[in-house]
């Protein structure tokens, strides 16, 4: 595996395996990796010619008061993953962004609601960096997670609004045995906390339950859900269409769950599929 941290430099080896028709799958992170993020790796790792893991931690997509600072960092154990995954190569730029950097990547609508309503200026930051790490990696196709839901939607619009020649893959959320869904955040949780962040999933769980059992009321959804859920905060709990994302009054159709809170100064997201009988 090469370690590189100069963006040019990858992006010049990106065009010369492009130009000798290599495919190139791309998993872009912000490093202290878990099992989700291997979950990523494997799930593009058959699929490409030569495989890139990116760790960046972005200040672009932080909003002010956010964990910019203390987001958790293990440069020798993201080494030692993405080696075990067979990554090619693992680009970990110093920066990402030239002096001058004056360009945003915006896309509206779906970064209205959830994620995009409590933390402004996230999703631009996200579409940003993600646009521009295209440019360097030149991957033919990338992965991410559903476990960031809105982020996924978003960065397919971008990809189809500019025409981005990236296959987008979604990786299904990958949980822990307690339920709690995988997350470098989790580092920040004592074990009190965990077991109340334990109740995002299990809210989820009753929801999707109550789904399957015939309840179709958004309304009633969201109280029974609001009623289980023991955390500090609830910054959301929505239920919305899968694809615009915009909320819905019945489960009539496929729907998705979505759910953010604080445990702590910890904010956590979660999110199911609801699939009426
Ligand atoms: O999901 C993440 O870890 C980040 O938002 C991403 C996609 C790597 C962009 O910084």
């Amino acid at each position: 595996m090469h370690i590189m941290a100069d963006p040019h430099a990858v992006q010049l080896d990106a065009l010369k395996r492009r130009a000798r028709a290599e495919s190139i799958g791309f998993v872009p992170t912000m490093g202290f990796l878990h099992s989700g993020h291997r979950s990523l790796m494997d799930l593009v790792r058959p699929r490409c010619d030569h495989l890139v893991v990116s760790i960046y931690v972005n200040p672009l997509q932080f909003c002010p008061g956010e964990d910019l600072d203390e987001y958790p960092r293990d440069p020798e154990g993201d080494a030692e993953l993405c080696s075990g995954a067979g990554v090619d190569l693992l680009f970990m730029p110093e920066t990402l962004y030239e002096p001058g950097h004056a360009s945003t990547v915006s896309v509206s609508g779906l970064t209205d609601g959830l994620c995009g309503a409590r933390r402004p200026g996230h999703f631009d930051g996200v579409t940003t960096v993600v646009s521009r790490l295209f440019g360097l990696v030149q991957p033919t196709l990338a992965v991410f997670g559903e476990k960031d839901y809105q982020q996924l939607a978003v960065i397919r619009r971008m990809t189809r609004d500019l025409a981005l020649p990236v296959e987008i893959i979604g990786a299904p959320l990958v949980r822990d045995t307690d339920g709690l869904a995988l997350s470098s955040r989790n580092k920040y949780l004592s074990a009190d906390q965990r077991i109340q962040a334990q109740s995002l999933s299990q809210t989820l769980f009753a929801i999707q339950a109550a789904v399957a059992a015939g309840n179709r009321d958004v309304r009633a959804l969201l109280a029974l859900g609001r009623t289980s859920l023991n955390v500090d905060r609830i910054d959301y709990l929505e239920i919305v269409d899968p694809d615009s994302l915009q909320p819905m009054d019945r489960v009539d159709r496929p729907a998705r769950a979505l759910v953010a809170a604080f445990v702590g100064q910890t904010r956590l997201i979660d999110n199911v599929a609801l699939c009426p009988a």
